[in-house]
């Protein structure tokens, strides 16, 4: 998957160089990139990249300071934005300063997500599993996951695609997970598909019914 990612970027970047007649290497004219959750793990690695790629990144942040303090990892070609995918007045007001400072968004890659809010300090990946099984997690807890990863996914995408259609060969990439892969999930054999099945339905394992 990395390297399709990679070579979509690069297709963004020499498009939106050629549109924009790149040999003066102005910043504004370089392609900009948006990437959620970008303050740490994947997302400040693909920040890192994509300025690499010869991108300018907004490094989307929650908190700020720590954006900021990301920012200074990134390089030069980097951003803070702040952007909590749960809040609309934040995610609106990034969409106006992505307008305000570049008329338009090349990538958007939506990175930003949680895998719990409630797994205590020192509780095993194992122990935590069992609790959020389909048949007994709380709804509260499933709604709070949702809320970032789902619902947060769209409402950003909604707000940036005015600024993404501004740009001549714009991309959306959405980080997600093999364990949410439809395709691992409809192979029976697979160990994706058992591992689902396990954490979701089956009280016990089927090796033992
Ligand atoms: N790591 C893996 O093994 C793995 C495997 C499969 C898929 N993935 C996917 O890869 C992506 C990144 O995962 P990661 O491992 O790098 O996770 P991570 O280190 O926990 O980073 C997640 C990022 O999302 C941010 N975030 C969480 N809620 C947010 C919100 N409401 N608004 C804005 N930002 C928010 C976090 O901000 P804070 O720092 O403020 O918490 C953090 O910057 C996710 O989409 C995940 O599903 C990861």
């Amino acid at each position: 998957m990395v390297p399709v990612v990679f070579q979509a970027y690069q297709d963004v970047s020499n498009t939106t160089c050629q549109r924009h007649n790149m040999e003066e290497s102005n910043m504004q004219n370089k392609p900009v990139a948006l990437v959620t959750g970008a303050n740490q793990g994947i997302g400040l690695q693909i920040a890192k990249d994509l300025v690499a790629q010869g991108f300018t990144v907004l490094v989307g942040s929650r908190n700020l300071e720590r954006g900021e303090a990301a920012t200074k990892e990134v390089g030069p070609d980097a951003r803070a934005l702040q952007l909590d995918v749960t809040d609309g007045a934040s995610i609106a007001a990034a969409a106006e300063r992505v307008r305000k400072e570049f008329g338009r968004l090349d990538v958007l890659v939506n990175n930003a997500a949680i895998s719990n809010t409630s797994k205590l300090p020192g509780q095993s990946i194992a122990e935590y599993a069992k609790l959020t099984r389909a048949s007994n997690v709380s709804l509260d807890e499933v709604r709070a996951v949702w809320e970032t990863n789902v619902f947060g996914v769209l409402a950003v995408t909604q707000a940036m695609l005015p600024l993404l259609r501004e740009a001549p060969a714009a991309r959306i990439v959405n980080v997600s997970s093999g364990v949410g892969s439809l395709t691992a999930n409809s192979i029976r054999r697979s160990p994706i598909a058992r591992s689902s099945a396990l954490a979701t339905l089956h009280p016990r394992p089927p090796s033992t019914r």
